[in-house]
């Protein structure tokens, strides 16, 4: 059974127990991060905002280096909200989850032009930016400005669950674990922020999905999870059905001077607004997909390896065809020529960077 009190003590002397040994813990072991303060200064708002819409379903490994290419490019949000929409697409090509891109260029614009560029530090006001929802505004009203809020990530998700041996399976337990969550976060005089990430960084180093270091973890004391030996059983997750399966054509149409035909995707739907190779459409089932119409009268060859790319919702497994182009140019806004050699140049989402890779 999930409760606050794994003791004696009052609720509010637990509460700051619990939140002591965390940031006691934090001022010892916090990561250093590029978003990040230095001990005692603010971090800027621009900086955890960015960081926080590239964290979400991405690793902390992942982002780094976009997250440094993004501020040496665009060091503050005005200069961001003035880029490109297709350059800031392109700087994200490969992080994944493109409607973040298009929603944080959105978001950067009405911050510069319509906010005079300061964020708000209200949860409810940041909400109404675009990309930013329940959990991202929490995370940046508390790590930006020190304001109280319930900041419930993955990792927070499994140290909450270990800590009070909630055995309820995921999803369906989220909202209980943001209560327990909650309950933790009832008097939050001090350091907010702090707290928040020094939640994030015990479940990132210590409380581990795997093999969870408890002789390392400041809560170990009053881990109710570890005290029933089940910690690395937890969070309980509930069972997922198989992935669906799809399939369809990716095309490498080179002409003879060695351009190769790529193709900007509309500005909704997967990977919208990205550039990559044109592709047929992707579908479920054994019928074989329908060819492009702007390849339709080239003479295609098959390549013998495939393209196998997993994306959250389903799998897919692209056929590359392949065909030297003669005939009337076929480029227009969508379809577009850009050299071999300069590929590279170009961002593509991981789907097609490995046929790119394959093939250039
Ligand atoms: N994951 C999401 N936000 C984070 C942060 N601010 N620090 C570390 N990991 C995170």
């Amino acid at each position: 059974m999930a409760s606050l009190q794994g003791n004696n003590k009052s609720s509010e002397d637990f509460v700051q127990e619990f939140r002591g040994q965390v940031l006691n813990w934090y001022d010892r072991h916090a990561r250093i991060l590029p978003w990040r303060a230095v001990k005692g200064q603010k971090a800027q708002a621009y900086h955890v905002w960015l960081s926080e819409i590239m964290l979400q379903q991405t690793t902390v490994g992942a982002v780094i280096p976009y997250f440094t290419k993004f501020i040496e490019t665009w060091p503050d949000v005005q200069s961001l909200a003035d880029a490109g929409r297709e350059d800031v697409m392109s700087a994200w090509a490969g992080l994944g989850y493109y409607a973040r891109a298009r929603n944080l260029h959105e978001c950067a614009g009405i911050v510069a032009n319509d906010l005079s560029g300061v964020f708000p530090q209200d949860q409810a006001e940041l909400k109404k930016l675009p990309g930013i929802g329940d959990y991202t505004s929490a995370a940046i009203a508390s790590i930006a400005f020190d304001k109280p809020a319930v900041v419930v990530d993955g990792n927070i998700e499994r140290v909450m669950a270990r800590f009070f041996a909630l055995r309820a399976p995921l999803p369906a337990a989220k909202k209980q674990l943001k209560e327990l969550a909650g309950a933790l976060s009832e008097d939050q005089t001090s350091r907010p922020g702090d707290y928040a990430q020094g939640l994030m960084d015990l479940g990132a180093g210590i409380c581990t999905v795997q093999s969870p270091k408890c002789g390392l973890c400041p809560l170990s004391g009053n881990c109710q999870g570890r005290a029933q030996g089940i910690a690395q059983e937890l969070p309980v997750r509930a069972f997922k059905k198989d992935k669906p399966q799809k399939i369809g054509f990716v095309y490498w149409i080179e002409d003879k001077s060695g351009r190769v035909l790529l193709h900007r995707r509309p500005s909704k739907g997967m990977l919208g607004g990205m550039v990559g190779l044109p592709t047929s459409d992707w579908i479920e089932g054994r019928r074989k997909p329908e060819h492009l119409d702007v390849v339709r009268n080239l003479k295609l060859k098959t390549m013998k390896q495939n393209i196998h790319h997993s994306f959250t919702h389903f799998d897919l497994k692209l056929s590359i065809q392949t065909s030297i182009y003669e005939g009337k140019d076929v480029s227009n806004d969508a379809y577009f020529w850009c050299h071999r050699d300069k590929l590279e140049d170009t961002g593509f989402p991981t789907l097609f960077g490995k046929a790119v890779k394959l093939m250039a």
